[in-house]
């Protein structure tokens, strides 16, 4: 799928999406670590590049390493940004990448905008939030944006009921959540604590997607 059928794919599909990259970017630029001059950031999971334009447009000073497995979104992603300096592109996993000499405790912070979602709870999450706390300076942030199972179990139905009127009002007439593992607050949080992590704090969500900020502990 080309970028333009991506990203209105994903916009049918995610309430705010169309901001999402915006404020990830925004939150990240504003933590502490990543404030500073310069700061290398990672971006995993870059797919067509959302992230890396704000990234680009709100902190050119930054030093971005872009990071997909998936040639096809790695190459839509730099057809985007062109021949951007500070960008370095690399077709990988997290996983695979904080084993490569020199990119553990690199990072200033990290962004991850719809990823662990995709990813099955049978160690692959721990996995890859494991290799994201490992890339970070002790005390960085990752922001972490994913659909998540509810928190509030009395308001389940009507609020799985609202996200499929958003999407058939956004023009989809089926929709699906297959490919897709989301978890609860309590499993996530146990998830990024053994990874190497503070507490998730939530700092926005729409429906489903919740957006967090974690911090790497020393
Ligand atoms: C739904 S897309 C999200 C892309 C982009 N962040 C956005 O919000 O539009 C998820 C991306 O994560 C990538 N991905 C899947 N597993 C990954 C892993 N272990 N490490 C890094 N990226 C991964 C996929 O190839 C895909 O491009």
């Amino acid at each position: 799928m080309n970028t333009a059928g991506y990203e209105r794919l994903q916009s049918q599909v995610i309430p705010g999406y169309g901001s999402l990259a915006r404020l990830s970017v925004a939150l990240l630029a504003a933590s502490p670590a990543a404030a500073g001059q310069g700061a290398e950031v990672l971006v995993a999971g870059c797919g067509t590049g959302a992230e890396l334009l704000e990234a680009v447009a709100q902190r050119p000073d930054w030093g971005l390493t872009a990071l997909d497995p998936s040639a096809e979104m790695l190459q839509e992603a730099r057809q985007r940004l062109g021949d951007r300096a500070g960008i370095h592109w690399q077709q990988s996993t997290v996983e695979a990448l904080v084993d490569e000499p020199g990119t553990a405790g690199r990072f200033a912070g990290a962004l991850s905008v719809l990823v662990l979602q995709s990813l099955p709870d049978d160690g692959s999450k721990l996995a890859f939030l494991s290799a994201l706390a490992r890339c970070l300076q002790p005390g960085a942030q990752l922001v972490l944006v994913d659909l998540m199972q509810t928190s509030l179990p009395s308001l389940e139905g009507q609020l799985e009921a609202a996200w499929q009127g958003f999407q058939r009002a956004s023009g989809l007439d089926a929709t699906s959540q297959e490919g897709l593992h989301p978890i609860g607050l309590a499993r996530l949080t146990s998830l990024v604590n053994a990874a190497g992590f503070g507490d998730p704090a939530r700092v926005f969500q729409a429906l489903g997607f919740e957006g967090f900020l974690l911090q790497r502990l020393s």
